[in-house]
């Protein structure tokens, strides 16, 4: 069988500056190294805001420091007149290994539709950065539709036009559960993560659908990831709030000890 490496994803929002961010990093680092963390057992990744990509690169490579990190968003556009975007050769040149896409707040606040996710999770492909693809259903969906009907159906948008992906990261967020401190209980997370690798194996093929990584957000901390991550078809967070707090960040990475 697939073994899946866990991902502790820190999805930063619009926090932390790019000095804020140096500090942060340094911490979050050298607190894991002291608890002898196995970085191969559980990947850690950050996200901060664009403005601190550099300075993170920067960091990263020159201390070796063994995280990821990547952006919360690119644009589906190469380059040209696409004022105030960003695009993923940029953020391919600076060693993000993923992007978040198509986050519930890109959604609501920012109006973006299925397709134009699509759109991002392809230039994210074209750009080899490994696409986070966030989906979760609001409290009237939850109530209108049941459970999965909405996160599957945004996924199934979200890869019209992607033929293969070597990699690529599901995230499973209700939108209620975000920042709300009312996360999903870890049985109602299994079963849209199982419905989201359904939907994995109807479009990208049985062996990418068992490989990929399905991770679970909304209201995560050091409390309760471990009853997430006992399920079998979530592999991982995506940690809004509790990933600024660094010792429940580095908590919740270390969570099964
Ligand atoms: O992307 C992570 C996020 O939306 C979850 O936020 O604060 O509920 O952990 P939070």
């Amino acid at each position: 069988a697939i073994t899946r490496t866990p991902l502790i994803a820190g999805n930063w929002k619009m926090n932390l500056d790019h000095l804020q961010a140096i500090a942060f990093v340094q911490k979050l680092a050298w607190s894991l190294s002291d608890a002898k963390h196995d970085f191969g057992a559980v990947e850690v990744a950050v996200f901060p805001p664009f403005t601190d990509l550099r300075s993170v690169q920067t960091l990263v490579s020159a201390d070796k420091l063994p995280l990821a990190f990547g952006a919360q968003d690119v644009s589906a556009h190469d380059s040209g007149a696409y004022t105030g975007e960003i695009s993923g050769a940029f953020l391919a040149q600076l060693e993000c290994s993923y992007v978040v896409i198509g986050h519930s707040e890109r959604r609501t606040l920012h109006g973006e539709t299925d397709e134009q996710v699509g759109a991002k999770v392809s230039a994210a492909l074209k750009h080899n950065l490994v696409p986070i693809i966030c989906v979760g259903e609001t409290a009237e969906d939850l109530e209108e539709h049941g459970p999965s009907a909405v996160p599957v159906a945004q996924l199934r948008g979200a890869l019209i036009g992607v033929a293969s992906a070597a990699d690529i990261v599901v995230a499973y967020e209700p939108v209620w559960a975000i920042g709300s401190g009312q996360a999903a209980t870890p049985e109602q997370a299994e079963q849209v993560a199982a419905a989201l690798r359904g939907v994995l194996a109807e479009t990208l093929g049985e062996d990418v659908a068992a490989k990929t990584r399905i991770l679970y957000g909304g209201s995560v901390k050091a409390a309760n990831i471990a009853g997430f991550m006992r399920e079998p078809n979530v592999d991982g967070a995506l940690v809004g709030g509790a990933s600024l707090d660094l010792d429940e960040f580095a908590s919740i990475v270390r969570y099964q000890k």
